[in-house]
């Protein structure tokens, strides 16, 4: 079978400046940063993110690996610790200007079309030690961040995002301490996240303020979506999915594309007494601010039942008072990620954009497999051939094809990664690249997906689909 996606479709990768430029040159620390300096031990085989894919010393060619596989679309973000010198004043730091003006022009003058984005998971240091985004300090701080940001590159960088996943570091630091600082603290959580979409708001007003005579200039957020399942249709396990999506879905959605609070989340935390200290300005900030198009990065649904053992009321509240995960039967998961995959969720994804959330225009800004040790796949010519990963893709394209088809507004799918890059806390464990990294030269080398990307534009965005591989 065959399908095909219209003429101006993005394709391309995206990937992060802390997962792969390297510390190189920066004046401060990130939380992950710091993190490795204090417990190397908690990274896979105790690799920190100095080096990572050295994309600080390899954009030029990196571009030019781009270019080759014919890919017209690129994701990457700008680290905080690297453009900013002094945090607090905003004082720009020179070589980190520099290394970002020329990377950008080189992707500008590449046609490439780069959203750029200002946060991923990369908290200043200084800022974490006065609570992070717990903090409202921080809020005007990044805000101040994200100004300087447009002012410097605002000419040559047409797509910008606020924020990446602003629901994984909550998780991460204030709730399973998955990463530093570890902290295990519901309401610190809440108020986190509520802190976070007032900084994206502020931040998409103000961008909207400064390129008003420019509509070229468009402004995203970046969400990780993963739609709850109810175990079955039995109403207590309707309901603890439908609370699993208020907390780590619609929190954000709402808020971001409709400048709505949920109802039903803000009555639930009001009855637990951990609402945030918010001020009318702040929603006032919520209300006005509109993106211009959403970032949606899918991996994996959520499936959700009741509880199954009684929460106690005496532990410190957390969101497992409401609802357990569950393991559904028939599920396929991806062993070295241990996370499901299910692609037909990114066509309820299309849907649900295109029903609930006005039809805006969206991108699958982030999909993508990592796999364990993938020398095993390497031939004699040093390629490794991935059609596990080719095919995880196409699959993944079926279903977005079928919810472009229904109506819903997608305009492109980026990938994650371009170049195998570090991860939070799993180094360089698994592999996400449709170009592989020697991690002791450094030498890139295309994968077989790197070429069968190359491929679909040559082919008029036509993909062929094997009968037997849509389940
Ligand atoms: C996403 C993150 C990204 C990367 C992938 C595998 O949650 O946005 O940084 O680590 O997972």
């Amino acid at each position: 079978m065959k399908i095909q996606f219209e003429k101006n479709f993005w394709w391309g990768t995206a990937i992060s400046g802390p997962q792969s430029e390297g510390i190189f040159a920066k004046s401060n620390l990130n939380i992950m940063d710091y993190w490795y300096q204090q417990s190397p031990e908690d990274f896979h085989n105790q690799m920190g993110p100095e080096i990572a894919s050295d994309m600080y010393h390899h954009y030029n060619s990196d571009i030019k690996i781009m270019q080759e596989l014919n890919l017209n679309s690129y994701r990457t973000s700008i680290q905080w610790t690297r453009l900013i010198k002094n945090i607090k004043t905003g004082e720009i730091d020179q070589e980190g200007y520099q290394f970002y003006r020329a990377y950008f022009q080189k992707l500008h003058d590449a046609n490439i079309k780069t959203i750029v984005n200002l946060y991923h998971f990369d908290m200043p240091i200084e800022l974490e030690n006065i609570g992070g985004w717990t903090n409202k300090e921080v809020v005007d701080l990044y805000v101040k961040y994200a100004q300087i940001a447009f002012e410097c590159f605002g000419d040559i960088v047409d797509y910008w995002a606020t924020f990446n996943e602003p629901v994984v570091p909550i998780e991460g630091c204030y709730l399973y301490q998955w990463y530093y600082p570890k902290i295990v603290d519901f309401q610190k959580g809440i108020q986190a996240g509520f802190n976070t979409i007032v900084a994206h708001a502020k931040t998409v007003n103000l961008f909207h303020k400064m390129f008003k005579h420019n509509p070229n200039k468009k402004i995203t957020v970046i969400l990780n979506l993963t739609p709850a399942y109810p175990k079955d249709q039995q109403a207590e396990n309707v309901e603890a999915a439908e609370i699993r999506d208020l907390l780590f879905n619609k929190a954000f959605l709402d808020t971001m594309v409709l400048g709505t609070f949920p109802d039903k989340l803000v009555e639930l935390l009001k009855q637990e007494n951990i609402l945030p200290f918010y001020t009318t300005d702040e929603i006032e900030a919520v209300k006005d601010a509109r993106i211009d198009f959403l970032g949606v990065n899918y991996y994996q649904p959520s499936r959700i039942q009741a509880r199954t053992i009684p929460w106690n009321n005496n532990d410190p509240i957390m969101p497992a008072k409401w609802f357990e995960n569950y393991q559904w039967p028939e599920r396929r998961i991806n062993p070295y990620r241990g996370w499901e995959i299910h692609p037909q969720t990114l066509y309820e994804i299309g849907i649900n954009i295109k029903n609930n959330y006005n039809n805006i225009p969206w991108i699958v800004s982030e999909n993508g497999m990592g796999v364990e040790d993938e020398l095993r796949y390497q031939d004699s010519n040093g390629q490794i051939n991935d059609n596990y990963r080719i095919d995880f893709i196409k699959e993944h394209l079926y279903w977005l094809n079928q919810a472009i088809k229904q109506g819903s507004n997608c305009f492109g799918y980026q990938l994650w990664t371009f170049v195998d890059c570090w991860s939070w806390a799993n180094s360089y464990k698994n592999r996400y690249g449709i170009v592989s990294l020697d991690l002791e030269t450094q030498t890139r080398t295309i994968k077989k997906s790197g070429y069968w990307f190359k491929e679909i534009i040559e082919n008029n965005n036509v993909i062929e689909i094997e009968e037997g591989l849509i389940k």
